[in-house]
């Protein structure tokens, strides 16, 4: 492995900006500047200043886009705006995620992951039309990246020299956007990262995000797993990672999870 010079530039600065919302709101996760809530028998995402309206649109949009397709997901009701802050309604779904299913039977982990790993393949098996394409999204993403200029220009000549793919990635697969409902059925929420493209590059992303978890041996079974059920090398999948590290790099808002990102997209060379 043959690594570049590290970047001088510091983690992007985040405006802290919280949402305030009423205090008998059922709170399903707070960040930064965005909240989700349930909402009698639906789920509000209500988001803080910092997003631009056309994000937001976007975000709808992709969720309606990703039901066009016939995959369970959690529909898109409204978009609409109370105060001052835009908000998505979208359907609840009763049920357990799989991040929470699985935390709690450890012991069936590998069970848990090859379900995970066949979603995530039903969802390859689709396209759409007019929908973006992952490789510009990562183009972008990697000009945005504090990485040294040398390293940002082999990322995007090696990202160039990747598939493209016409296959629906849903750019943020992990346990947390999986419901399992209680007859055992699953839907797929939070598309605001879809995008069509190469499989191994969503499967990059996944990883990535397990790591940056903190579950590493949950990454590497499911790494080992979506490469048996794409029947890939995982040297082919690895090719992607500096190119969606260096991509994460560019909006990662944890100082450590930042500094990680941007070592593994300095790594440019898999032996
Ligand atoms: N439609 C839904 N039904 C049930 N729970 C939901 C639904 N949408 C969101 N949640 C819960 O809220 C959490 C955050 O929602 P999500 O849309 O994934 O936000 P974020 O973009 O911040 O990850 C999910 O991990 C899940 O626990
Ligand atoms: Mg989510």
């Amino acid at each position: 492995m043959k690594k570049k010079t590290e970047s001088k530039k510091c983690a992007p600065k985040v405006a802290v900006q919280k949402v305030a919302v009423k205090k008998s709101a059922n709170i399903l996760l707070e960040r930064t500047d965005k909240v989700v809530t349930k909402d009698k028998n639906s789920v509000l995402k209500i988001f803080g200043p910092s997003y631009k309206v056309s994000a937001i649109l976007n975000e709808a949009m992709n969720e309606a886009r990703a039901a066009e397709t016939g995959l369970p997901v959690a529909k898109v009701l409204e978009v609409l705006k109370l105060r001052d802050h835009w908000c998505i309604r979208r359907e609840w779904i009763e049920g357990k995620t799989l991040a929470e299913t699985m935390a709690g039977d450890k012991k069936n982990l590998m069970r848990y992951l090859k379900e995970f790993v066949a979603i995530q393949c039903e969802i390859f098996s689709k396209t759409s039309e007019r929908m973006g394409n992952l490789a510009d999204k990562l183009d972008k993403q990697i000009s945005a990246s504090a990485l040294p200029k040398e390293t940002r220009y082999d990322l995007h000549m090696r990202l160039q020299s990747m598939p493209r793919g016409k296959a629906l990635c849903h750019g943020d697969f992990n346990p947390t956007n999986v419901i399992i409902t209680a007859s055992g059925d699953w839907r797929v929420i939070d598309w605001s990262h879809v995008r069509l493209g190469d499989p191994l590059a969503d499967v990059a992303r996944t990883y990535l995000l397990f790591w940056l978890s903190g579950h590493v041996a949950a990454a590497e079974k499911y790494m080992a797993l979506a490469c048996e059920a794409l029947k890939v090398k995982i040297a082919d999948v690895q090719k992607w990672l500096p190119i969606v590290a260096a991509a994460e790099s560019s909006k990662e808002q944890s100082v450590k999870n930042h500094e990680l990102l941007l070592h593994w997209a300095s790594v440019v060379d898999y032996e």
